[in-house]
This record gives C-alpha cells, structure tokens and sequence, in this order.
C-alpha cells in the first residue's frame, strides 16, 4: 500500500517517513508545494529518497497561489485579527495538489505533520474532504509516542535522519511568498518581547530601528483591482510580490505581533512577517476609498471579516467563499490607478492616489467657491434626516411638564 505525505524536509515531516514505512509498512511518496518558500526547497529531494520515500514531487504551485489566492483575498480587504492569512490560504492549495498526486498514485491514505492542537490540520484535512471525500488521512501527531520535540529528535538520530538543527531554527515557522510567520519558544509567553532586533530572527525584512531614516517611496499600478506595476515597470504577479517584500522589508514595514484565537479555541501568539502584503493591502485600500461608492465600500468592509474567518478556517473551498469572491471581483470594476506610498521605519504612509475612475469631485468637496453643491438643499435634509430625533425629544419634553 501506499501513502502520500505533505512533505516540507522540516523534522516532523521528515521523521514521518520512517515512521510511516515501520507503522503501516506503507511506501511513502512524499510531495512538497513549492509556494514561494525559497532554500527551503534546495536539496529537498536528496534529504527525502535518503530519508526513505520512494519519490518526491515539487510542484511550483507559486503562480497560482498569487493569482487565486493571494490577489482575491488582498482584494477583499480581509485580514483575521490583523493577520494577512499568509498560512491559511497556503494550505488549501498544497492540499489540493497533494489530492491530486494521490489520486493519480492510487495512494490509500495520506499523511501530514500538523500538529492535533492548531489551524492547519483543519485547513489540510477540509480541502482533501472537498477533493476526496473517501481518502483516508493519517494525521500521527494526534496519536504517535514521538510527542516531545526530544523524542522526535532521538527518532531522527536512530533513523539516520540529516538533521540541521539549532536554536534559531526551532521556532515553528511557516514561510512562503507572501509571509513568515514565528511561533513557539519564547514566543509562547506575552510578557517576552518579540526578539524582532536579534540577529536572525527576521527572514524577510528588517526591523523598524534597523531600517534606513530616509523613506522609500513607491507607486503601485491597478487594473481592476490586480496590481499589475511597481514604480512604472510592469511585472508578472509573482515578481511583483518579490519586489514589494524586499521594499517593505527593507523598510521594516509588515511585522505583526499578536495573540490570536485559533478555530481550535486556543489563544496563540505569533509573530508574521509580511512586508510586501502590508504595503499592498495599503495601496489597495487607498485607491478603494476613491474608486468605491460609500455603500459598496461600507458593505465590502463586512464582508471581509467573515472572508477572513473562512479563509482562516480552512473553508477555502466553500460555495460561501466562491459567492464572496464572485463579490469582490464584480466590485473591483473600477479599482484602477495608482498609488503611491512613503515606506519609513515601518510606517507606511500614503502619499497619492489617482484614479480615472474616481468619485471624489474636488468642485464638490471644496471650501473654496463651487457650482455643482447648493448648500441650501442642506435645511431640508437635515430636517428630515433629524425628524425622528426631534419627535422623540418632543416627546420627552412633554412627558416632564406632565
Ligand atoms: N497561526 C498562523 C495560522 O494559523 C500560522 C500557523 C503556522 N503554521 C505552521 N505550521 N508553522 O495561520
Ligand atoms: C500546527 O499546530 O501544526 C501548526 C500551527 C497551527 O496549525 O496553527
């Protein structure tokens, strides 16, 4: 029989194979979604046939990932607890590939390293139920006796498993194109500081002190609410997230530090860095406030709390977050122009927007003379619009005198 296993080369997913071969004297066909995660890919397939599966896919899911994932959920404003989702929506992708891999393999089950007590095993285990209803899934860490960091590690060592291990590396991390994220160690107490000036520490960018004390400007392009150029050079979306991760990176922007509520009721704290996603979901929202009518902006806002619950949940491949995005995208009609920012120590501060599209009229607005706004249609609105108060304090007043 046969076993498909989410593989990262990290140690939990490592130790797996192993432990997989010696449990369900399975062959363990390992499969990794590259996402934009960098050198953590070099030598993966090496470590992998070593370590005892009898293949490795890689599968360059980073296109993919940018256009279906990434730009409809930056388009739809929506950030959980803060958090820009850089996890959430990258597990329902590399699941749905590993589906994919399984059913083509006729494989009987498939495994994954997350842990029973996070966000992810959710995630994982929804897109396979939505792609495989009847795949059976080994999730080891709910039940095996390798439940100590320790323990696994002293698995690894009897099983000739090459391990890089150190001290900055033990962190749970999570890294693809669009974030890092940090949890575990000192991290799993509030009261401790982040060590965001430590050497190390940071991935993706710098931190706010380190950061230069000139700013950075930059200019977005959208079309349709897709951004499409960076500082006037046109670029395919992967390379424009690259570009914008190493500006706001430099520029210390995107650090966030929060204790969130996993959907498996824990509070957790963590730390993500999304210097790119920050100066994005900025620009974005700028060139909504002009091109958005009040009510379609007012309404698109609440949406996006409930966006981000699903995409949090794992509930990616639902008909609500289809209907939702099929929203979204119907209001991103007239998102089209340019914004520019001024990024500065992790500040990141508007600087100008335009718009052909857009709905702020200055002759309207002015406090200067205009001919399109009669301030004398104002008596009447406000009277009516204050009629319900005024009855009501009426009311009041009469009640006293009684
Ligand atoms: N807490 C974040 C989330 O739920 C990040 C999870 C990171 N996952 C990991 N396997 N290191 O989306
Ligand atoms: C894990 O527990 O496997 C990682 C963290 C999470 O899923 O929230």
């Amino acid at each position: 029989n046969k076993v498909v296993l989410a593989y990262s080369g990290g140690l939990d997913t490592s130790v797996l194979i192993p432990w997989l071969k010696e449990h369900y004297g399975c062959e363990v066909i390992a499969v990794s979604g590259n996402v934009g995660q960098g050198t953590e890919l070099d030598g993966l397939e090496e470590k992998a046939l070593k370590t005892g599966a009898s293949k490795l896919y890689i599968e360059d899911l980073n296109k993919e990932f940018v256009d279906d994932f990434i730009i409809p959920t930056m388009q739809a404003g929506a950030t959980y607890e803060q958090y820009l989702l850089g996890t959430s929506f990258a597990r329902p992708i590399i699941a749905k590939r590993i589906v994919e891999i399984a059913l083509k393999e006729g494989a009987d089950a498939i495994c994954h390293g997350c842990t029973g007590k996070g966000n992810d095993q959710v995630r994982f285990e929804l897109a396979i139920k939505a792609f495989a209803p009847h795949m059976d899934v080994i999730a080891p860490w709910r039940f095996w006796e390798l439940n100590s960091r320790e323990k696994e590690i002293e698995y690894a060592e009897k099983h000739n498993i090459p391990l890089k291990i150190n001290k900055e590396t033990n962190y749970s991390k999570d890294k693809n194109l669009w974030h890092l994220s940090h949890e575990g160690l000192d991290l799993e107490d509030p009261a401790n500081e982040a060590p965001i000036n430590k050497p190390g520490f940071l991935e993706l960018g710098v931190s706010p002190e380190q950061a230069p004390d000139v700013p950075t400007y930059v200019t977005i392009h959208f079309e349709k609410g897709v951004p499409t150029a960076v500082n006037g050079e046109e670029m395919d979306s992967v390379t424009l997230i690259q570009t914008l991760n190493k500006l706001g990176g430099e520029n210390g922007c995107g650090i966030l530090d929060i204790v969130e509520n996993r959907l498996v009721g824990m509070k957790s704290r963590g730390v993500y860095e999304t210097p790119g996603g920050a100066v994005l979901y900025a620009a974005h929202q700028k060139l909504e406030e002009i091109t958005l009518d009040k009510e379609t902006q007012h309404y698109k806002q609440q949406l996006a709390l409930k966006f981000a619950d699903l995409v949090y949940n794992g509930q990616w491949y639902t008909p609500l977050r289809k209907a939702m995005s099929a929203f979204v995208t119907s209001t991103q009609e007239t998102v089209t122009g340019d914004v520019k920012l001024k990024l500065y120590k992790g500040n990141i501060i508007p600087a100008s927007v335009t718009s052909p599209y857009s709905l702020y009229s200055e002759d309207i607005a002015t406090f200067g003379e205009d001919h399109s706004y009669n301030q004398a249609d104002s008596a009447g609105f406000i009277n009516l619009f204050g009629l319900p108060l005024k009855v009501r304090a009426m009311n009041d007043l009469a009640l006293q005198e009684k």
